[in-house]
């Protein structure tokens, strides 16, 4: 069996932290997986652990200072160029600040903006510090970059004090690696369609029939799919949400708006995943001037919008459809129905009138229905980042089989 980090070149970026020390054991643990390693420090890691205990751990030269080397090669550049996977551990408040900001005043991280594959961080520093605000906003932009965080551990700090802030085991870290690197590149090459998201149906230029979709599970679809080297085309209804970084967005008003979109980009697609929370039904008509409140009760007709995954899995050829099922009771039995009435490959169910999160929240209960084995995987409160990863392994098991 092909092990993931078997001749996999790692760059691995110390910065001044205590729990630089541990860095040390992260590189003999990766040696032992037969990866091979190169080592950047900044300056100040190298007040905590020399370069030359990392030199020898991995028998590579180590990269720090920007002005040294041959001036005829751009070292990071170089360097940057030649790895497939970089991670940062620890990664102290100062680096987070820098590399979320774009800000390269030493050799590490140059090596950050020039560097294009997966990268993973392990911030580790006094749990007071981790908590500000921030560095959560610092950390907050590097996930909606893609960048994979690896969250600290709680328990006793440097400091004496306890709390959440310690590096994790490099063994843990280790696993942590094996399985980015087993899931990037894992959709190359396939091309996935998600709608996101809420759909507005206007009944005059001031008012509109909606639900309180905020479109978060369908954007971290979106990057979860990026992640995993896709090619992603996100089609989203009206959305707060910035967009996920590598996918193209398409943004679109109403269901109409919406199933042309999705009709006009579908040809080649792999993959579709119909997470939006598209309106049932839209007004007969739309009024050119505002309605006026000039009478005691107001009717208004209403009219079927098209239902957009239903057309797709009419269509029949060969796309793996993806169908989510937002409901308030029966989660299982509507799921079963939908999933058939809609001819999807797998339904992804989550009540949404109670605590399990849904509309709005960062976080969802999923569950996962698939069509040709029939097997429900039914999942705890989790991220919605966290969830489409689920999903997404999900959709490979089934392709694969
Ligand atoms: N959907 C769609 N177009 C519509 C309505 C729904 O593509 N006009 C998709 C949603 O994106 C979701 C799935 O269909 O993937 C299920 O949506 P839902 O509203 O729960 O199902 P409905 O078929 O509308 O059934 P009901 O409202 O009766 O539960």
């Amino acid at each position: 069996m092909n092990l993931p980090l078997t001749k996999k070149n790692i760059l691995l970026g110390v910065t001044g932290g205590i729990a630089a020390y541990k860095s040390a054991e992260l590189v003999r643990g990766l040696i032992k997986k037969n990866a091979v390693v190169r080592v950047a420090m900044t300056e100040s890691a190298a007040r905590f652990v020399t370069p030359l205990t990392f030199e020898v751990l991995s028998q590579n030269r180590v990269y720090m200072d920007m002005w040294e080397g041959d001036p005829k090669e751009i070292d990071h550049v170089t360097v940057a160029g030649e790895s497939d996977v970089f991670i940062i551990a620890p990664a102290t408040a100062n680096t987070i600040g820098k590399i979320s900001h774009g800000l390269a005043d030493n050799l590490l991280t140059n090596l950050f903006l020039a560097f294009k594959g997966p990268v993973m961080i392990c911030p580790s520093m006094n749990s007071n510090m981790y908590l500000n605000p921030a560095v959560q906003e610092n950390l907050q932009i590097l996930r909606e970059r893609n960048t994979h965080l690896m969250e600290p551990d709680f328990g006793e700090l440097a400091c004496g004090d306890e709390g959440i802030g310690r590096m994790p085991d490099p063994d843990n870290i280790i696993q942590a690696l094996e399985c980015l690197l087993k899931k990037t590149g894992e959709l190359s090459g396939k091309k996935v369609m998600i709608t996101a998201g809420p759909t507005r149906e206007f009944s005059d230029p001031v008012r509109f029939l909606s639900n309180p979709s905020s479109g978060k599970m369908g954007y971290a679809l979106a990057e979860a799919a990026v992640a995993r080297g896709a090619e992603v085309t996100l089609i989203s209804g009206p959305s707060q949400l910035p967009k996920p970084a590598g996918s193209q967005v398409i943004h679109t008003v109403s269901a109409d708006e919406m199933n042309h979109a999705v009709i006009d980009h579908i040809e080649g697609m792999d993959i579709a995943i119909m997470a939006a929370a598209v309106s049932d039904y839209k007004p007969a008509s739309c009024q050119h001037e505002k309605i006026k409140k000039n009478r005691e009760k107001l009717s208004m007709d209403l009219e079927l919008t098209p239902d957009i995954l239903d057309g797709l899995g009419k269509r029949n050829n060969g796309l793996f459809l993806v169908g989510f099922a937002a409901e308030t009771g029966d989660l299982i039995e509507n799921m079963k129905d939908k999933m058939l009435r809609k001819n999807c490959s797998l339904m992804v169910g989550n009540l949404v009138n109670s605590s399990h999160g849904g509309f709005g929240s960062d976080n969802n209960e999923i569950v996962i229905m698939g069509r040709g084995n029939g097997q429900v995987d039914k999942l705890p409160r989790m991220t919605k980042r966290q969830a489409a990863e689920k999903i997404f392994d999900r959709i490979v098991e089934e392709i694969k089989q």
